[in-house]
């Protein structure tokens, strides 16, 4: 099982494995399978339907996070900090704590760079792991207007490697990168000695994350250009129930076999 120092040694080795995962039934089965897994606030999207992360509580990632460590008791397991839980240190630090507290969660993730690097400074110091999170950050989807692909221009390649370098300074073992032009990816991936984990963020970062239910085919809100489908879950799904409900309905299902 992978550790916060063992995850922190693994620049530049075999690429790191990240999943997203909301219940015990799911993350039992990736289970010692990936690297790690995230309780991310995506979970607000693929698992409740809702247009952003934004409404996602610490109540619920508390909930979710309880339920995805019953179900994978022998891999690194991290838990994302909610839109508003963490906007001054005190307050951080009091959510991060309940994460510690409640759940058996191995680290916390945080969005943000430069700007947020004295809060993950906090939560470090007092020995919380903290993922960081810099390039395109859900949790700025309104305030921004919308979903923007980051590193396009050399200023912002430059703030990017700003972002990096702070969020590793303030104690961060490694950094999700969303959302950011693949050269620009490797360029902030070799401006710091961390791993970094890539989410649109092209094959030259030290890892890949994929919400689960975009990797299997669950989740048909929209794909973005970054997701590969690797199985087509609601088509399998679909079939299946249409074979369910027309056995019960024909009578065929329950059969002998399944009869006391
Ligand atoms: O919430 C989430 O699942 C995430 C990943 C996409 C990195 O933050």
């Amino acid at each position: 099982m992978q550790t916060i120092t063992s995850i922190k040694n693994s620049k530049s080795k075999t690429p790191l494995v990240m999943i997203t995962a909301y219940d015990a039934l799911f993350s039992s089965l990736f289970d010692k399978k990936v690297d790690i897994i995230l309780v991310g606030d995506s979970l607000n999207m693929s698992f409740n339907l809702k247009k952003d992360t934004l409404s996602a509580t610490m109540d619920t990632m508390i909930y979710h996070t309880k339920a995805v460590c019953a179900g994978a008791k022998d891999t690194l397991i991290v838990c994302d900090m909610p839109f508003g839980a963490y906007t001054d240190e005190k307050m951080a630090l009091k959510n991060a704590s309940r994460v510690y507290q409640e759940t058996n969660a191995q680290a916390v993730k945080i969005e943000g760079g430069e700007k947020r690097a004295h809060i993950i400074k906090t939560l470090t110091v007092n020995s919380i792991a903290v993922m960081g999170h810099i390039g395109l950050m859900p949790q700025f989807v309104r305030s921004e207007g919308g979903y923007k692909v980051r590193g396009k221009s050399k200023e912002d390649i430059e703030q990017l490697i700003k972002d990096a370098k702070a969020v590793e300074e303030a104690g961060a073992f490694c950094i999700v990168i969303e959302g950011v032009i693949a050269e620009a990816a490797k360029e902030i991936s070799q401006s710091i000695n961390i791993p970094t984990i890539g989410i649109g963020a092209g094959a030259d970062t030290d890892g890949q994350v994929l919400v689960w239910s975009d990797a299997f085919g669950f989740f048909n809100g929209f794909k973005p250009k970054f997701v590969k489908q690797y199985m087509e879950g609601s088509k399998l799904i679909e079939n299946a129930l249409d074979d369910y409900i027309k056995e019960v309905r024909s009578r065929t299902f329950p059969a002998k076999e399944h009869t006391y």
